[in-house]
């Protein structure tokens, strides 16, 4: 497949391309320039440039959304809501059926929901609250949903939580010598979170139950606080590092801290 990234030069987009580039023939844009150690094709491009979007996305299969701009009032509108408009508007112009787009949980499961413990579903009325970020994100979110009504364009929403570099986490059998700090329990790793997009690139069409499909990347917790079930099942991914070692650590370390607190 044919692959434009935008956004692709933070912090996900090169487990994005480690995930993609051996299948698939990448496009990467972002308004930063890669590191020299990226040998792909790479287009300065801001996504709030709509005609540029357009042109860039010419001839492409699908398009991946990982920009986002977090902090400023004005900015974080142009990035992360008009820049769903010019994605979508390009997936309209250039016929391209699918789009890959990114975001934090609480997006859709926002303040008002942060009491409940288990079972927040992806599929649950979206109550990103006031937050900058969330609501911006959010925003651009209902635009997917417009165009993917009406224009039959397949937009699946990947819902992360946080991300860590898995020698900081744990698979049952590699364990690192000494883990960094502390975390919270529904970290996933870079790999683990690049391999999504991969999963959700090439997952077949007659699996997706509509056009608009939102998936939680998170671990496999036994509380199920976030239900990952659907992205299990359906986009086929299972995150390879885990977090149980850094439980173990926890106890220790909440013990040690009480005894020196006497
Ligand atoms: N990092 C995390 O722990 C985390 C957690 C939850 C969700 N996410 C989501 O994952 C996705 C990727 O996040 P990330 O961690 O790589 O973020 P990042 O901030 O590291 O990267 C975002 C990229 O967007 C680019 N960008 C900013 N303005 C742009 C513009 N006008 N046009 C094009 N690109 C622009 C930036 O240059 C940057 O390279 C985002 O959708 C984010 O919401 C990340």
């Amino acid at each position: 497949m044919k692959i434009l990234i935008l956004g692709g030069t933070g912090m996900l987009g090169p487990w994005v391309v480690k995930a993609l580039k051996d299948k698939h023939q990448i496009l990467l844009t972002d308004i930063k320039e890669p590191p020299k150690q990226y040998q792909g094709d790479f287009l300065k491009l801001s996504v709030d440039d709509l005609d540029g979007v357009i042109k860039a996305a010419e001839g492409m299969d699908c398009i991946v959304n990982l920009a986002v701009l977090r902090h400023d009032r004005k900015l974080a509108f142009d990035v992360s809501t008009k820049g769903n408009y010019s994605i979508m508007e390009a997936a309209k112009q250039n016929n391209i059926k699918r789009v890959i787009n990114t975001g934090p949980h609480f997006q859709l499961v926002g303040p008002s929901y942060e009491e409940w413990d288990h079972n927040l579903n992806p599929d649950m009325p979206a109550q990103p609250g006031t937050r900058l970020y969330a609501i911006s994100k959010y925003l651009g979110q209902e635009i997917c949903k417009k165009y993917s009504d009406q224009y039959g364009i397949k937009v699946l929403t990947l819902l992360y939580y946080n991300m860590r570099h898995h020698l900081d986490l744990t698979t049952p059998d590699f364990e690192p010598a000494e883990m960094s700090t502390d975390m919270t329990p529904f970290t996933t790793s870079w790999i683990d979170c690049g391999e999504a997009i991969r999963c959700a690139v090439e997952v077949a069409e007659d699996k997706l139950a509509s056009n608009l499909e939102t998936f939680f990347i998170t671990p496999n917790l036994p509380h199920k606080k976030f239900n990952s079930e659907k992205t299990y099942n359906i986009l086929g991914w299972k995150p390879r590092y885990s977090l149980e070692r850094l439980w173990n650590k926890e106890i220790i370390k909440s013990n040690n801290h009480l005894e020196d607190s006497y």
